[in-house]
């Protein structure tokens, strides 16, 4: 595995790969490597000849009262899981090399970056798409690999390469669980024994709410309703919502279309994201999930 530091040297090294024909796999990433990102880094080896793995902690996606300058950093062994997941490239730029002094144009996305997260992270995903789009071009994959378990994350991007004609493909890689049920993120390192126990709510609530829906429970309201069951003991939760997978608008009624239950709560002082996806035609399954948008 080769480890660059600058774009120059990452664009010198892919470039022979790109004129023989290699197809580049693409995993972004700020650190801090777990199981999930192990998933998006073997999914990418297995489908592509080549795969660059980028950690680069964002700021501008990072509010002013997020936790930035805290964020867990441990790149020896962030290189150890690159390395077993068999990435053969680790791009870790410097703050300056991404946005150099002068920087002042940004992607901003539209309506799908408002809702859910949206509301309560103000310009996050402005930062998202801008240091995404910033990195395609970069890279220049032929696919790049995101993780189910940031969705909202993923449905702005997807929108963005379809938007900008972005020549890469998004696939989309189910989130990797512990065994009782905890998303894998790299915010769980924040938390202690008890902060982790009462993180298992979020995931208790959805799983069940899947659970009922595999059951053939239909109503928006009483899926939503069970989900919120066991976040009784969750500090602050804000936004518990089943939404169309394409569009994010919230899902009145009958679930007849794939959709996405998806969470955010504070638990003590980290905040944590989980989703499940509900989808009642099994072809929804992988177009919401693990989705291609290639030249769209
Ligand atoms: O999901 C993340 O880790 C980040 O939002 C990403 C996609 C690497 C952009 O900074």
């Amino acid at each position: 595995m080769r480890v660059v530091r600058t774009i120059a040297d990452l664009r010198a090294l892919l470039r022979p790969l790109r004129e023989e024909g290699k197809r580049i796999g693409f995993v972004p990433t700020m650190g801090y490597l777990h199981e999930g990102h192990g998933a998006l880094i073997r999914q990418s080896a297995a489908r592509c000849d080549a795969t660059v793995v980028s950690i680069f902690v964002n700021p501008t996606q990072f509010g002013p009262s997020e936790d930035l300058a805290n964020y867990p950093r441990d790149l020896e062994r962030d290189q150890n899981l690159c390395l077993e997941a068999e990435a053969t490239v680790l791009f870790l730029p410097e703050v300056a090399e991404i946005y150099p002094t002068g920087f002042q144009t940004h992607v901003e996305p539209g309506r799908l970056a408002d809702p859910l997260c949206g509301r309560f992270r103000p310009g996050h995903f402005r930062g998202v798409a801008t240091v995404v789009a910033k990195l395609f071009n970069i890279v220049q994959p032929d696919l790049a690999f995101f993780g189910q378990k940031d969705f909202q994350q993923t449905v702005v991007i997807r929108r963005m390469a379809r938007d900008l004609n972005l020549p890469v493909d998004v696939v989309v890689v189910p989130t990797i669980r512990e065994a009782d049920g905890l998303a894998l993120s790299s915010r769980n390192a924040y938390l202690d024994e008890d902060a982790r126990r009462r993180a298992l709510r979020l995931s208790e609530g959805l799983l069940a709410a899947r659970a009922a829906f595999d059951e053939g429970e239909r109503e928006a309201a009483k899926l939503v309703e069970i989900a919120r069951g066991p976040l009784a003991g969750v500090d602050s939760v804000q936004y518990l919502e089943l939404v169309d997978t394409q569009n994010l608008e919230p899902i009145q009624g009958k679930v007849d279309r794939a959709s996405a239950l998806c969470v955010a709560a504070y638990v003590g002082s980290t905040r944590l994201i989980d989703n499940v996806i509900l989808a009642p035609l099994p072809a929804d399954v992988g177009i919401s999930v693990v989705r291609s948008t290639q030249g769209a």
